[in-house]
Parts: C-alpha cells; structure tokens; sequence
C-alpha cells in the first residue's frame, strides 16, 4: 500500500512538472490571435470620400467647443489613403490579426434609407484583401460609437426601437460583402460608455443630457440611457440571429460583443463597499452580458432601477438567448475604488459618481494610487485587476471564451518631449508586459481567451479628448501624417516572437 501511495505521489509530482514546464514553453495556445486594435472615426479620416454619408461623429465634431483641442477626425490618420503603409507596419511586427470597425455610413451613407455605397465596399474589400496577403487576420467591429446621421435625424437613432432594424440590415450588408473572409465579428463596442458619455453627461452626440450638465440637450436622463443601452441589446441579438440562420453555417466564422470591463476594489473593507463592487459590475460590463447570455438583467440594476429600467418580453428572452455569443470581447484598461454611496455621504471630488447604483470610483485612497499612476487620470497600470476580472468572467460565465479587444497605455501628448516624441516608451511596455503576464497567469488557470489586441498600433484621435492623449505603438507626426515606430513596437514584436510557438 505505502509503494502504491508513493508511486502515485512521484507520478503526480511528475506530471504536475511536465505540464508547468509545457506551458513555459509555449504560454499561448496554437492559434491565439495577437494583434491590434483601431476604429473607423479615429483613423479614417477621408470623411468624405468616394460617397460616404455624414457621421453622427462628423457633425458633432464640426460644432465648436465639443473636443477639448477643437481638433476632429475628417483626417484622423489617414489610414483610407494609407492602409497599405499600416499594414506593412503590422507585418513587421509579427502580428497575425487586426481589429478594425466599420464605418456604417461609408457603407450605408443614409442607412437602410439609400443604396450601398460601392465606394466604401472597394475601400473596406481592399484593406481586408491586403491583410489577409500578409497572413493577418481582419477581425471587425460593426459599431464602434459612429452612425449615419440620418439615422440620428430621423427617429433618434437608438432612442427608437427602429433601432434594431437599422442594425440588422447594416450588420447583414457587412456579412453579405466581407463575411467570406471575415471570420470574427463583434456586434458593439463598449456600448455602456456610450450611453452614460451620450445620454448622460451629454458629451458624445446626440449630447442629451439633464438640465445640470448644461451644453447639451435636455433630456429624460434618467430613463433614456436605459432605453438605448435595451435598444443596442436587442439590436446585437437581430445581427446575431441574422448571422447564424444566414451566414455562419457557409462562412464559418465567430460573432461577440466588445465590452467595457474593469476591475473594482471596495474603499474600505465593509459590506456597503463590498455591495457597491457588485452595483458597478451590474452597471457596466453586466448591463450586457447578463441580458445577452443569461436573457435577464442583473438584479443589482432591477434593485436600483425599478420601472426605470426596461423589460424584456418573453419572446425577447427567448431570442437573446438563442443567440447569445461565440466570445466576450474584453476592453480592459484599469481597476477602480468603489465607495457606497447609497448609505453613506458621498463627497464631491475625484473620479466618478454615478447616480444609479449610487457608487462613486477613483483610483486613489488617501492619496496612494492603485497601481502605478499615468498622465491619464482615469488610467492607472495596475495588471492584478485584469488577472482578477478574468478569473471572475470564467467563474460567472462557464468559461464562455474571451478575446480581449483591447488593452493599451496612453498618456498626455503635451508631456512628451519634442526630441523624442516620447519614442523611448518604457512606461508603456511597463503596462503591456504586467498585463501580458497577468493574462499568461488566466490562462493558465484554465480561463479560455482567444487572443489579445493592443490599444493601438499608432496614436489617434480619442474622441473628446482630440489629439491629446497617445496611445500609439507608433507616434504619428500630425504633419506629414509620418508613422514612427516606438521602442513598444520592437518590445511587442519580440514578445510575440518568443510567445509563440514556433512551426
Ligand atoms: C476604448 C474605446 O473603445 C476606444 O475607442 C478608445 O480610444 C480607448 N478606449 C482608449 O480610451
């Protein structure tokens, strides 16, 4: 018997060993893909080229005093005139996939209200033709916060359930045209951020907001994020249905959501703090992956919300869940304190208050940060959160897979030197490897992510804050619209290089 036990226990140490030594060797599966991340309004430009109908995003841009430096993506970084170049850029970095999205009103200038625009199809076949020449995956976000403003003029866009069939006839237009060689999809981007920055606060067009933000257009601010965030459900569950009835089976690819995922740590370690984690979770990243993979919204917001909330009819829950998701898409950039605010006064101050779920969230307590601070306020380097969210994802959702859409360090334009253009980035590989290490770490835990795309290959207009923030792997001269490689690039290409496994 103590032969049996001690054999059992040497091959147990054995194998405990081999495989640990086995995952050192190769710490990402076979086919992950490694790449990065942009979207239409940031790098366009082109705004009105060949056909293209105006964006909600071209004429909220065009009204002075929305981006803090005036500045606006007709633009951008040109990349309608320059794929070729980014691409060429991309392959050098040994990336095998590049997350784009698509601008709809290139494709549909006036929705379903109008023609195709061949002009944008051409431009759209040609980038994805020109990737896949150099062995890079496309994989492409329908909306990434740009609509034709038709749309908006029309009903209100998202306020109206028309909504959804909008989407539908432009997600099937984009499966019909690329779908042959598109093999990943993801619905929305960061959906939650846009209805609190465009219904709320009143900063993202259409600007509605309540009376108390001013500078925007009053609306009902209590219900109205509510009913377009219901709306943009319902709308991923129609191009979900579209796609498997019509288009999976043939084109054999995968179709999920890109959410705004973070962290949350309670202020101070009492059970108020403890519950308010849990409000923020349900008033983020929950908002969506409950209705969408469980068929109901999280009963933090039912709590908070009451009739404020919208409901789905059974015959919506039946239809969400029947289309779910292939893939979470993780948009993971920071970890936040979460402080009551339900039982508790909440001072005025740093970070955010948000009034439903009534919780307020910074990034530091008594003056010591979470992580490593950036120029950045809302950002802070802190990898643990990120190894923290995607081990609760697995655990919540039966380890539905997981691409992370994005990750990435930016910091303020203004403080790079103009010797170097802050082309020596060590705090941004600082970020990148704490992070591809905490997602090393999930992996092995046996958390299933596909892949991972860094936020971005080159700086880029970010959105209200213009051209203020980078986030590039490479610097862009806003000039001569040059694209110079940042010590990150190299960090990143090696990274990849010795990640994975060789042929
Ligand atoms: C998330 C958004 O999807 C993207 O558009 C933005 O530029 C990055 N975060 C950085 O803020």
């Amino acid at each position: 018997q103590i032969m049996k036990l001690l054999l059992l226990l040497c091959f147990l140490l054995l194998h405990t060993a081999f495989s640990s030594n086995l995952l050192d060797q190769s710490s990402f599966p076979n086919d992950f893909l490694f790449g990065t991340s942009s979207s239409a309004y940031q790098y366009e430009g082109a705004y009105l080229a060949d056909g293209k109908g105006l964006s909600n995003w071209d004429v909220f841009t065009h009204k002075p005093g929305r981006v803090v430096d005036e500045s606006n993506g007709d633009i951008a970084n040109d990349q309608y005139h320059r794929y070729l170049e980014d691409i060429h850029i991309m392959e050098s970095l040994n990336v095998n996939s590049y997350r784009f999205s698509i601008s709809w009103a290139r494709v549909l200038p006036k929705g379903r209200f109008g023609e195709v625009n061949m002009g944008g199809i051409n431009y759209y076949n040609n980038l994805i033709d020109a990737l896949l020449l150099k062995g890079i995956q496309p994989f492409v976000t329908l909306w990434h916060r740009d609509i034709p403003q038709e749309i908006e003029e029309r009903y209100g866009s998202w306020l109206s359930p028309e909504s959804q069939k909008d989407f539908m006839h432009y997600a099937e237009t984009c499966f019909k045209y690329f779908g042959d060689r598109v093999k990943y999809w993801a619905t929305l981007n960061e959906p939650d951020m846009y209805v609190t920055n465009a219904y709320r606060f009143g900063v993202y067009p259409p600007a509605r907001c309540s009376a108390y933000f001013g500078n925007c257009t009053k609306g009902d601010s209590q219900k109205e994020p509510y009913v377009v965030a219901h709306n943009m459900i319902l709308s991923h569950a129609a191009a979900v249905h579209i796609y498997r009835t019509k288009y999976q089976k043939e084109q054999g690819g995968k179709i999920g959501i890109s959410l705004h995922v973070d962290w949350y740590e309670p202020y101070r370690d009492c059970i108020a703090d403890k519950l308010a984690v849990q409000r923020a979770q349900a008033f983020t990243v929950f908002w969506f992956t409950d209705p969408i993979i469980l068929g109901k919204y999280p009963k933090e917001m039912e709590e908070s919300l009451g009739n404020i909330l919208p409901k789905f009819s059974s015959n919506e829950k039946k239809k969400l869940k029947q289309a779910g998701l292939d893939f979470i898409g993780i948009n993971y950039y920071s970890t936040y304190y979460i402080k009551d605010c339900l039982h508790s006064k909440c001072e005025p101050g740093p970070g955010i208050t948000r009034t439903e779920g009534s919780i307020q969230s910074g990034t530091e307590k008594n003056g010591i940060p979470l992580g490593k601070r950036t120029s950045i306020n809302w950002l802070t380097d802190y990898p643990i959160g990120f190894n923290k969210i995607l081990n609760y994802l697995k655990d919540k959702y039966s380890n539905t897979p997981m691409i992370i859409t994005e990750n990435g360090y930016g910091d303020i334009a203004e403080l790079n030197s103009n010797e170097d253009l802050n082309l020596n980035d060590s705090n941004r590989i600082h970020y990148m490897e704490g992070h591809l290490d905490a997602l090393k770490e999930a992996i092995r835990n046996g958390t299933d992510v596909r892949g991972y795309f860094v936020w971005s290959l080159l700086d880029n207009f970010e959105w209200i804050s213009g051209f203020t923030n980078n986030f590039g792997l490479c610097y862009v001269d806003r000039t001569t619209m040059k694209r110079i490689p940042r010590l990150s690039a190299s960090w990143y290409k090696n990274f990849i290089q010795t990640n994975t496994k060789k042929e």
